[in-house]
């Protein structure tokens, strides 16, 4: 379960979330648990989650290890810091900040060869649901962001399929509009890379909260979640990794 906290909490705010995520999650072993905090508390989260089940990813990398790119972030960086994981392309980013399925491939690589986890983000519009483009958005979005990579690096990256409509809005995709996204999504990854479609893990995001958790993760498809909004208080990120109502 996973908690994207986009762009809030202070360190004093991040530090105390962390302190009580900790103690309220120290009895659960068969979640795993990851929280992205915003760059500026990242110091300060990994020195709470030492020695707890939590994982901490960064919201972004930039795609060079190196150099005269200011206000970017390295992910030799983000390694240092305590993260093992690292989001990469969110749909804020395509949406704000032109990322694309190129960028997003040239970050997968380069996360990857410092040894951090990808979760790579994709999903359709509104548009392109209402237009009968779902699948075809999403087969072009696996198979360019992913091109290039070996068989063993698309197994060890992480995928969140998150309708664009679903994300903030309120709007959650029913739970069999979710699973018929995830099985397509393992589809496609079949035709390419053959095992490795029932080995990746895919994440479902867009309005989960602790009413719909568990008919979401119940279904065959959905390995766990990324949460914006009801990550960002304990009582309700709690209740996801317990899976609670
Ligand atoms: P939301 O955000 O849970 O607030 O819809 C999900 C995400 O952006 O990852």
């Amino acid at each position: 379960m996973a908690g994207n906290w986009k762009m809030n909490k202070t360190i004093l705010e991040a530090t105390n979330f962390t302190k009580a995520l900790k103690n309220s999650t120290n009895d659960v072993t068969d979640v795993d648990i990851l929280i992205f905090p915003p760059f500026t508390a990242l110091y300060a989260v990994n020195n709470e989650i030492k020695n707890s089940n939590i994982n901490m990813g960064a919201q972004n990398i930039f795609w060079e290890l190196k150099g005269a790119f200011t206000g970017e972030i390295s992910p030799l960086m983000i390694k240092d810091i305590g993260c093992s994981y690292v989001l990469i392309g969110h749909s804020e980013r395509r949406q704000y900040f032109g990322e694309t399925n190129e960028t997003v491939n040239k970050k997968i690589k380069i996360a990857m060869e410092v040894g951090l986890i990808p979760i790579v983000c994709i999903g359709e519009t509104l548009k392109e649901r209402k237009d009968n483009n779902t699948f075809n958005t999403i087969e072009k979005q696996v198979k360019e962001c992913l091109m290039g990579l070996s068989t063993e690096q698309a197994t060890s990256l992480v995928v969140a399929y998150e309708p664009v409509w679903a994300i903030g809005t309120g709007k959650t995709a029913t739970p069999e509009q979710a699973q018929e996204v995830h099985s397509f999504i393992r589809k496609v990854y079949k035709k390419i890379y053959n095992s490795a479609a029932d080995k990746i893990r895919i994440l479902y995001g867009g309005s989960v909260n602790p009413n719909n958790v568990s008919e979401l993760m119940n279904q065959s498809d959905i390995d766990g979640g990324l949460v914006g909004g009801a990550s960002l208080e304990m009582e309700s990120f709690e209740k996801l990794v317990k899976y609670l109502k």
